[in-house]
């Protein structure tokens, strides 16, 4: 008895507490959470498929400015440029070619022009068992004295295919060696890693990516 008293005004109040937080939420009083940041989504250059550098090669198929290699626009057909040195038997290499830097090797036994170019035809490249190679062919140059990386790349070890597996539906292209060497400073230049899998805490991937970043994690 005594309880059925009070039960109209439980239900009211029970009523009156319910449509409040009806209008409270209703009204966002509290706010939302703010948003998460977006999950960066794979840098795209690190999917690109592109090799470092484009050759001689490319250059034709793609018929870009070759003027870098008319080598005769400025030689003299009848007598090869003289190599100078420096005291220190250091190749001296003319304003004319400052885009040419030679490192090759780390005791610079590889620096002179002639061990690769044909100094009696400068537009063609010729190895050390006198073959004349067009410029477009040097991975033959390359091969003549890195035979077991050349082997390497013939068996698809070393280097990169690119193009179809199933060569019904195109070709598949072995990137030649000048793609990614520089011929005249073939170290290959470092890469940034691509990130580890993704943790989905967006906190934890900013902070992974700033230690990729900061050159003394390595
Ligand atoms: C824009 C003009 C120009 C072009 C194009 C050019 N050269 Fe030269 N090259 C020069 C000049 C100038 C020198 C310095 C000549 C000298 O000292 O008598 C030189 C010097 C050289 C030397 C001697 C380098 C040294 O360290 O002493 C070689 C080798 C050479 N060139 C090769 C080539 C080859 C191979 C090509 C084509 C792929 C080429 N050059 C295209 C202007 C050019
Ligand atoms: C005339 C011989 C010769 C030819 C041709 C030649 N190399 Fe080399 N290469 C060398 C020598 C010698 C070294 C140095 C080995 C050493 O320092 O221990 C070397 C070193 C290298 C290295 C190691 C990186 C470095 O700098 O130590 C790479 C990569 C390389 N060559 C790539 C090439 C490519 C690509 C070509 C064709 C464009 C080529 N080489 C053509 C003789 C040659
Ligand atoms: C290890 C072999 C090698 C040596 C040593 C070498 N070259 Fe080359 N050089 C090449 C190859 C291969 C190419 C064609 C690269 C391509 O297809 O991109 C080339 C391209 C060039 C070009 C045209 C493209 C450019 O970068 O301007 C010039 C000019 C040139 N070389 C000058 C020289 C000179 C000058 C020297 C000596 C100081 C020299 N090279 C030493 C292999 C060599
Ligand atoms: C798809 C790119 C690619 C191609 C194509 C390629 N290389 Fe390399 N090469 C590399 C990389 C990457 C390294 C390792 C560099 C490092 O460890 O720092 C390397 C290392 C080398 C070295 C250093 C010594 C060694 O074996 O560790 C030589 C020499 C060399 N390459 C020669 C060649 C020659 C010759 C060709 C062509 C027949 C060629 N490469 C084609 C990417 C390539």
């Amino acid at each position: 008895m005594h309880a059925n008293n009070r039960t109209p005004l439980v239900l009211t109040l029970l009523a009156v507490v319910f449509v409040g937080l009806a209008a409270a939420f209703y009204s966002d009083s509290w706010g939302y959470p703010p948003p998460r940041a977006a999950i960066p989504l794979v840098d795209k250059a690190l999917l690109d498929t592109a090799t470092v550098r484009r050759s001689y090669a490319d250059l034709i198929r793609a018929k870009e400015d070759l003027s870098d290699f008319d080598c005769y626009g400025c030689h003299d057909k009848k007598q090869p440029p003289p190599l100078r040195y420096d005291e220190n038997q250091k190749l001296i290499v003319p304003p004319e070619h400052s885009d040419v830097v030679m490192g090759h090797g780390s005791h610079g036994r590889n620096n002179n022009c002639f061990n690769c170019h044909n100094e009696n035809n400068l537009t063609t490249l010729q190895p050390r068992d006198g073959r004349e190679l067009k410029l477009e062919n040097s991975t033959q140059l390359c091969g003549s004295c890195h035979g077991p990386t050349y082997r390497d790349w013939d068996s698809g070890a070393h280097g990169r295919t690119n193009g179809y597996w199933n060569t019904k539906l195109g070709p598949a292209l072995k990137k030649d060696c000048v793609n990614c060497h520089n011929p005249h400073s073939p170290r290959f230049p470092g890469r940034k890693p691509a990130p580890g899998p993704h943790t989905l805490h967006p906190s934890d991937t900013a902070d992974r990516a700033a230690e990729a970043e900061s050159p003394s994690t390595h």
